[in-house]
Formats: C-alpha cells, structure tokens, sequence
C-alpha cells in the first residue's frame, strides 16, 4: 500500500468561525465542501462542483435523549486539513487497484459554557463526492450517549429528478418511482410496515439536476448505528436524515470515543462516473481478515427458482401433518413436494460440475419449514437437523467427488436471538459436512420484538454474523439484510447481500419493470453486491399458480445482467432442464467470471440504460453487458477498451429477430467475429432487452 501524508496544517482555536464569518473549506478538483456556523450558531456545509451548487447550507447536528446534545449553537474550537492520496487492492471486486484520494477537514466543536461538551466532525472531501461523519471523543461529561434523532440535511438546490423506493425500516423489496422530490409520495405503495410519513425514502437515492449534475446520497460503514433514511420537503427538496429507531423509539445507544457512519454524497457531471465511483468503499475500513485465501468469488446453481414459483416446497410435510408429529421428525408424513432431496440435489450437483458452477444451494434442507413465517415463534429452525429425505453424508460426498460445494441455507424466520443462540453449533455442522457459504434470510418481523431489519440492534447482529462466518471460514450471503454500505471491504467474506427486489420478484408478483434493472446499479449497488439471481431462462409459463405470468426481460438480457449486475456470488437461478433447452446461450453464464482487474461504464443513464465492459480477475478476457429498459435501442460499442494488437474471438448474445420482453422474450442469436481494438460493434437491442458479449483471445 502506497500511503502520502502530502500536508497536515493545523488551525487550532478558530474562534473567528464560531460566528459565522470565517468559513472553513476543503477540496478535491471540481468537488469542494464549505462549513460554517450559521447565524444562530448551528454548524452548517454546503458542497459544490465546479460552479454548481450540489447542497445549500444544510445542518448538522445530533440529538441526545439526555436533552443536552448537539443540536444548537456550538462553538468551534479548531480544525485540521490533511491530505490523503493512497492506492489498496480490494480482496475481489470491479477492479485490480482503488485509488483513495481526499482532502480531510476536521472540525472540532463544542457546547457554549457551562455544558462545554464537545463533538467532532470529519469531512473527506474526493474528486467525486464527499463523505463525513460525527464523532464522539472521550470526555468526561459525555461517555454514554443515547441518540434521539440525527439531524442531517442535505438540502438540494432545485427540484431534481429523483429515482427512490419509500424508506420502509424493514424492507428495500419495492420497484423505483421515479418522479420529481416535488412529487415524492409513498402513500399508496405498500407494505410499509411503519407508519411512515409519505415522504420518506431510502438510500442509495439517485438524484439528476435538470443542469446535468449526478447526485447520489447514502452512507458507508454502518456499523453499531441505526440505517439512515431520507425525508422529503418536497416543498424545499431539502432532506433531513431520519434513522431507523428501536423498540422504544430510541435511535442509537453509543460509548465515547464512538463515531456515527460516514454520510455520503457522490457527484459527476456524467452518470458512468457515478458507477465508477469508490467513494464508499475507500471511506469503509480495510479488511479485518488476514488469510483470505479461502474467500472465492463464485456461481452457483440450486434448488430454489422451483419453489419460487410454486413447484416444490421448502417443506417435507404440510403444517397439519407436523402438529400431529410433535418432533418426532421421521413420523412426518411427506407431502411430495419437498424439493431439496437427495436425488433432486444430486440432479444440481451433476448440472453443476458439468458446467463448472463452483456450488449448489439447498433451501429446504432442514426441519421447521411447516410453520416458519409470519408468527412470531422464536425457535422455529435449529440449523442441524436435516429432513428425512436430505442425506448429509452421501450429499458431502457426491459433492466433493464431483468437486462442487454445497450452499448452506439458514433461514431465520426473523428469530435473530434464537440464530444468535445457535450460530456456533450451525457454523460447526457447516464445517464438519463440508460447506464453506451460507445464505442467510430474515423474512418476517424480527425477533426481538419491535426491532427493525434497519436498527441498531440488527446492523449489529449482520456484522456480528459476518465476523463469526469469517471466524469459521465461511462466506456469506444476506437476504432481507440491511443494505450494504462497503463493509464488503472489511469483510470481504460478506459476498453479497439482497437487501432490494430481486429477480425472484418476477416468480411469484407482477414483477420487475423492465427498467429496475438499469436503476439498481445507481442505487441499491452503490453500497455493495447484491444477489440479484439473474439468469432465467424459461421466461413465461413457469409459474404453477399464474399461467400468464413472465418475467420482464428477454433471454439476452439476463444474459447481460451477470456484467451489468456486479456481484463475486452470482446464482444462475433457472431450473437445469430450462439450461439443457439452450445450452449455447447457457456458456455465457459458464463463461462469464465473478471477479475483475478493470471495468469500464460505457454508456449509462439510470432508469434508461447501461453497457458496461469488464476484464476477468488475471486473465486477457472481456465480457460486456448491455441492457435497455422497455424501449428497443441501438447501442453502438468502441472495442477500444480491448488489449492493442490483440485478436479475439467476440461471441455476442443479442436479442433474436421480433425480440421483445413482453411477446416474444426467448428470441436470440449468437454470432462470432474476430476483433481488435479498433472494432466496434452496434448492438440492438430489443424493448426490455439486452446483449452479452465475451472476448477472447485468439492467435495471430
Ligand atoms: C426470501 C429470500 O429472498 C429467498 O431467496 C428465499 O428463498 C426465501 N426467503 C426463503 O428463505
Ligand atoms: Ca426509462
């Protein structure tokens, strides 16, 4: 790691500032960031690019149950500025090297006399963003604080168009609305488990100026700390952050010295840089795994998509069957439908080796399924006990002679206690039978009662859980989990997280818009992978109980979505027999890597469409991706991305003749043609459709 101190200057005892008149500044090229007091005393910041105004003065401060926080007049008394610029290699990720670039402001603040208890504010000023956070230093009038509400604005200059989901403390599995902040309104989309004011959204939120300015609001390294959401004034477009509360209304309970997540605001004049942004993830720390040799970037196949659509069931036995059963777990009496069984997973772990899919997921395989959601019940699953019907042994060895992995799956029906209670007995299974990954799920209303998915105590309980799966050398993926904020970085084991509406949404509802896809990268994604589960195949009728049920892409663009959709966990989710139908589109799926040297955003504008360019983790291959939301387009592509002099072989996986997402979904072609980096292609794509490429190399 290349690490400059270029300069520290210290300007101790600002006095000057305290009324107003002295503003403190930093800055990164176009981006720079200015804090004051305002006229009442209250510490304010505002950010520009260039010219253009990004945020209006806009306060800061934090409110304390004990009624003496931080949310009146505070004097300044001091700042530093320091100059940071250093280079680290993410354990995997979208690119080989990260470039971590800032100008940091700290300014010290404090009560008037007598309370006089003080609190700091850290500013990261980057070429394309800003990140800043609160932070609590030891001091003998404050040790323990009980947060009552953050009062962070970010307060816009004008009317933007904004891309949001509402600010549900307990999901992110809604479809974008995009709509002006004048217009932002909830109300009628549901379910939003709190009663929540109609103005309130989540983050990542993705905001574009009517002048042309990107604009994308979250926050990094949630750690110990409530999810920050958004209020709207869609009368001002000022927002104010609103935390996730607790079961009785408290936000955050912290110890001096403490510090809040870092609140963060990326902005380009083009929307491929806010892609390429990796401001989050240089504002998280670096990894707190030391050997990280065992974590893969992987694809994986499995029983799932089949109960998804109502096919199978997770269940060996009906939920009448069970009362009549007790425990007696070999009295059930088997509703022939369970789908995770040794011959059906064994029909995953052939499909699996022979494509070279590193793993398979088994959801299913344990007992509780017959009453495990929506009732509360604290102690449904023990994470050990398999079903009858699911042979651990013979399982582990099939597996391990065909030299695929089994995926754990542990469900937790939302009973976070009674996982916490059973994490080192189920960690201890997962290595004794050979499983190094597990998925993880929270459906339901989390135990204990009156937490949040988003609170303080569940954020804890995630980073708990990934610390213990690091402990035992196990990767994790997190389903209705908070939404990432970077952590992958320090927990590079954390592969993926849901955490928004995936591609099983088109399984059993009305679906994604056909344009969710191209706002997902500028949101949700921003704070990390997600587990999307593209790759699905048969496109319509597959749905047991909704015959006229489709899913919203064509072939192509699913496809498209294991580059566009970045992940190192990506499940190829269709059924094998739905693969064995088109294999010859199947080997873009068993191509196309889950870990990167580069990537480059070729064309991007969210809600529209996104190409995207990558070059595979130690290898001179490229894949590209591109996707449209439901109108048809033509995207040309500049091959000038690939190696000079070089030849390959391109292989493109377009949208067939007449394709379309809604009439004719499985259209597709597959062409070859040699080409250099002086090529270009112009790929057609059709309404709610999509394109893959890859490139290979191929001798003179
Ligand atoms: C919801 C998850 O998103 C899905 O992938 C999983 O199959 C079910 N919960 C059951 O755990
Ligand atoms: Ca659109």
């Amino acid at each position: 790691m290349r690490h400059f101190l270029v300069a520290v200057l210290v300007a101790a005892g600002f006095q000057a500032a305290a009324q107003g008149s002295n503003p403190l500044t930093a800055r990164q090229d176009k981006v720079s960031l200015t804090f004051a007091l305002n006229a009442s005393g209250q510490p304010t910041y505002s950010v520009s690019y260039g010219a253009k105004t990004v945020l209006k003065p806009s306060r800061l401060g934090i409110a304390l149950v004990d009624g003496n926080g931080f949310d009146g007049a505070l004097e300044v008394t001091g700042s530093e500025v320091q100059d940071v610029d250093d280079t680290w290699q993410p354990v995997w990720g979208e690119v080989k090297n990260i470039r971590n670039h800032y100008q940091q402001l700290t300014v010290h603040l404090r009560q008037p006399a007598p309370t006089g208890r003080r609190l700091d504010v850290v500013f990261r000023v980057f070429a394309d963003g800003v990140g800043f956070r609160y932070e609590f230093p030891t001091q003998p009038s404050l040790t323990y604080l009980v947060v009552k509400a953050e009062n962070t604005e970010f307060n816009l200059p004008a009317d933007h168009k904004a891309f949001w989901i509402p600010g549900d403390y307990d999901s992110n599995e809604y479809a974008y609305t995009t709509s002006r902040l004048s217009a932002v309104n909830t109300t009628p989309i549901e379910p939003i488990q709190l009663k929540a004011p109609p103005t309130r959204v989540q983050t990542p939120l993705m905001l574009k100026s009517d002048d042309g300015l990107y604009v994308n609001i979250h926050e990094a390294a949630l750690v110990n700390y409530p999810a920050m959401m958004l209020n709207v004034d869609t009368k001002t477009y000022g927002l104010t952050s609103q935390l996730v509360p607790d079961a009785v209304g408290n936000m955050a309970y912290l110890q001096a010295p403490e510090h809040t997540p870092w609140r963060t605001v990326v902005v380009a004049d083009n929307a491929p840089a806010v892609l390429a942004s990796k401001l989050i993830l240089n504002l998280n720390e670096p990894s707190k795994i030391k050997d990280t040799s065992w974590i893969k970037p992987q694809k994986f196949v499995g029983v799932w998509w089949e109960m998804q659509v109502g096919s199978a069931s997770w269940s060996y036995a009906d939920t009448a069957s069970i009362k009549l059963a007790g425990t007696n777990w070999n009295a059930l009496k088997p509703n022939g439908r369970h789908g995770a069984n040794t011959a059906n997973v064994k029909r995953y772990i052939d499909f699996a080796a022979q494509h070279h899919i590193a793993g398979v997921l088994v959801e299913g395989w344990n007992v509780g399924w017959e009453d495990w959601v929506n009732n509360w019940k604290e102690d449904v699953f023990d994470f050990v006990t398999p079903y009858p019907d699911f042979a651990v042994d013979e399982l582990q060895r099939y597996a391990a002679n065909k030299g695929v992995k089994i995926i754990m799956h542990h469900e937790t029906s939302g009973s976070a206690t009674n996982y916490e209670r059973r994490q080192p007995a189920a960690y201890r299974f997962m290595q004794e039978h050979g499983y190094d990954a597990v998925k993880t799920g929270y459906v339901g209303k989390i135990i204990p009662r009156g937490e949040h998915h988003d609170g303080q105590w569940m954020v804890n309980h995630y980073l708990r859980t990934a610390q213990l799966t690091a402990d035992a050398h196990i990767m994790v993926d997190m389903h209705e989990s908070v939404r990432p904020t970077g952590l992958q970085r320090t927990y590079p084991n954390w592969l993926a997280c849901e955490a928004a509406r995936g591609n099983e949404f088109n399984a059993f509802s009305d679906g994604n818009p056909p344009e969710h896809e191209t706002i997902l990268p500028f949101t949700r994604l921003m704070g990390g992978p997600m587990d999307y589960t593209p790759g699905i195949f048969k496109l319509q009728g597959y749905a047991a109980d909704a015959p006229k049920r489709q899913v919203h892409t064509t072939l192509a663009k699913q496809l498209a979505l294991y580059v566009t959709l970045y992940s190192p966990l990506q499940m190829a989710a269709d059924l094998p027999e739905n693969y064995n139908q088109h294999l010859d589109a199947f080997q873009f799926i068993e191509d196309v890597p889950v870990d990167w040297d580069d990537t480059r955003i070729l064309a991007a504008e969210p809600g529209d469409y996104l190409t995207i360019a990558r070059k595979a983790k130690g290898k001179e291959e490229w894949y590209l991706g591109s996707i449209t939301d439901e109108n048809a387009r033509q995207q040309p592509v500049k091959l000038d991305f690939l190696t000079p002099g070089q030849r390959y072989e391109a292989i493109v996986y377009a949208d067939g003749k007449g394709a379309d997402w809604q009439k004719n979904p499985a259209a597709y072609q597959i062409t070859r043609k040699v080409v250099t980096s002086r090529s270009s292609l112009t790929l057609k794509l059709a309404p709610g459709g999509g394109a893959a490429v890859s490139f290979k190399p191929v001798a003179r």
